[in-house]
């Protein structure tokens, strides 16, 4: 058979399998047969370019998995192992000394690190054949994960075959993280999906939960991103280093997590973390620290590693933006535009360097929804200068007692009448105070007039006083 014929013959087979799925009824290959002509087929095209065409099956991601099924079982090549993880200056210090010591290095002998960021996503292992994928697993207990090859499939960003002229490892294990940006974390919610289990928690949850979804045209909605960090398994080729190992990743077509620099010494690792979480708000991912790597293969090699994770690499986390909280009132707020908004006052919380005593609700939808609670044991999160949100609500811990929280029926500031508009209840009333001092703050506000000394403070007093009662009479 010629190879055309046998591309010719693999796609009709895959489509007859799809259309079989599709009409409900089973096909007679077994997932396992399934994958394996895909993975035929992708090969031949891979080597054949000129017999690739557009309505190749290879083509169109989305053969959803068996409804209701669960995904495959299969055994890493090299074991996925962990990072230590460390929350203190001084424990670089001592982690440094030790990989130092076990290279019998004097204080002259200058010992290079790796840093990038440490991706806050879900860790995930393809692998290349012949500069081929022919599967991607999740990280699972370490030595197997769950076959996701179709899921991960879907994203954009992620090399199906290796670009370059090669020559390619006869098999590599490429390591990465599965990452949503900030931006298509945001544009998601903007969408208001919600999941079964309810409204998307942050983006590393989502991208959890994305990646076990057993039909991948679903999966192929959602913007994932694909960021290589490092290689398993790999026969055929010497990367000498991980900077080398890092050019060679996006030459083949990866995108490498950035920032990243060498580290001659311990003060450079801590000056690369704390420069990074200080501008972790402007940076497009969510990343929960650093990681440095020791840049010498060979070095690394020696170092070996302990039971669960390597002597060579570290982690060195950021303060942790999540806290558990309490919730001890449910208020409800007038804004400038007279919305009424609910507003969690919570027990003082220290959160990434700020104490945090309230968290946004959104609207009363969302607190009906998310069925927070007063008294309620809660998860708050902050991410930049946005205000705290309530992420979690620890249902087991409630109170038998228990209420869920009431949208208030009239005004709480002028207490007059609310309308329903939409998801918002708003205060029709324009002399409402509160509404007053919301469009007095706005207008001394940088972004409006910018008056100087005119804070909400002043604005209350003022208002309290009786001295403004008219956003004019401000001027
Ligand atoms: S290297 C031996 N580099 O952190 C492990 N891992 O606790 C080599 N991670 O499971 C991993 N960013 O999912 C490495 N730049 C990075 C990383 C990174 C995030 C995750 C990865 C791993 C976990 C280790």
């Amino acid at each position: 058979m010629s190879t055309e014929q046998e591309i010719q013959d693999l796609r009709k087979r895959i489509r007859a399998a799809d259309a079989a799925y599709y009409d409900g009824g089973a096909s007679d290959l077994t997932d396992a047969q399934y994958d394996e002509l895909f993975v035929r087929l992708r090969t031949l095209e891979a080597d054949n370019p000129q017999l690739l065409t557009e309505d190749s099956p290879t083509q169109r991601v989305g053969t959803p998995l068996k409804k209701g099924g669960t995904f495959d079982t299969q055994e890493h090549l090299a074991p996925m192992g962990s990072l230590e993880s460390l929350m203190q200056a001084d424990e670089v210090r001592t982690f440094v000394e030790r990989a130092r010591k076990l290279l019998e290095y004097d204080e002259e002998t200058p010992l290079t690190w790796s840093c990038e960021p440490k991706l806050d996503g879900v860790s995930a292992n393809l692998l290349y054949e012949d500069g081929v994928l022919v599967r991607g697993l999740s990280r699972g207990d370490g030595q197997s994960g769950e076959d996701l090859t179709r899921n991960l499939l879907t994203i954009r960003n992620l090399p199906t075959q290796l670009a370059g002229n090669g020559p390619f490892p006869k098999r590599v294990e490429v390591r990465g993280e599965v990452i949503m940006s900030k931006a298509g974390f945001a544009a998601l919610q903007q969408r208001e999906e919600t999941t079964s289990e309810g409204t998307f928690r942050n983006a590393r949850n989502t991208v959890a939960g994305t990646l076990k979804l057993m039909d991948p045209r679903m999966v192929k909605r959602r913007p994932l991103d694909f960021l290589a960090f490092a290689v398993g398994f790999v026969d055929g080729i010497d990367f000498g280093t991980h900077e080398q190992l890092r050019h060679k990743l996006a030459e083949w077509g990866f995108t490498v997590a950035e920032p990243a620099a060498p580290a001659a010494d311990i003060a450079a690792i801590l000056s690369f973390r704390d420069d990074l979480e200080s501008r972790r708000d402007e940076l497009p991912y969510e990343m929960d620290g650093v990681v440095a790597k020791v840049n010498d293969f060979e070095l690394q090699q020696l170092l070996g590693r302990t039971s669960r994770t390597p002597r060579w690499a570290l982690a060195y986390k950021f303060a942790p933006r999540l806290a558990r909280s309490r919730v001890e009132k449910i208020a409800a707020q007038v804004g400038r535009t007279g919305a009424v908004t609910p507003v969690a006052h919570l027990e003082p919380t220290e959160l990434a360097g700020v104490t945090v005593r309230n968290a946004s609700l959104h609207n009363w939808a969302l607190l009906a929804e998310r069925d927070v609670r007063e008294d309620d044991a809660v998860e708050i999160q902050r991410a930049g200068d946005v205000i705290p949100e309530v992420v979690r609500v620890f249902v087991d811990e409630r109170r038998a007692d228990s209420k869920p929280a009431e949208p208030p029926t009239t005004c709480p500031a002028c207490n007059g009448p609310l309308q329903l508009e939409g998801k918002f209840l708003y205060c029709g009333d324009i002399d409402c105070p509160a509404q007053l001092i919301g469009r007095i703050v706005h207008l001394a506000s940088r972004r409006a007039f910018d008056i100087e000394g005119l804070g909400p403070k002043q604005v209350e007093q003022l208002v309290a006083a009786k001295l403004v009662t008219t956003v004019e009479d401000v001027f």
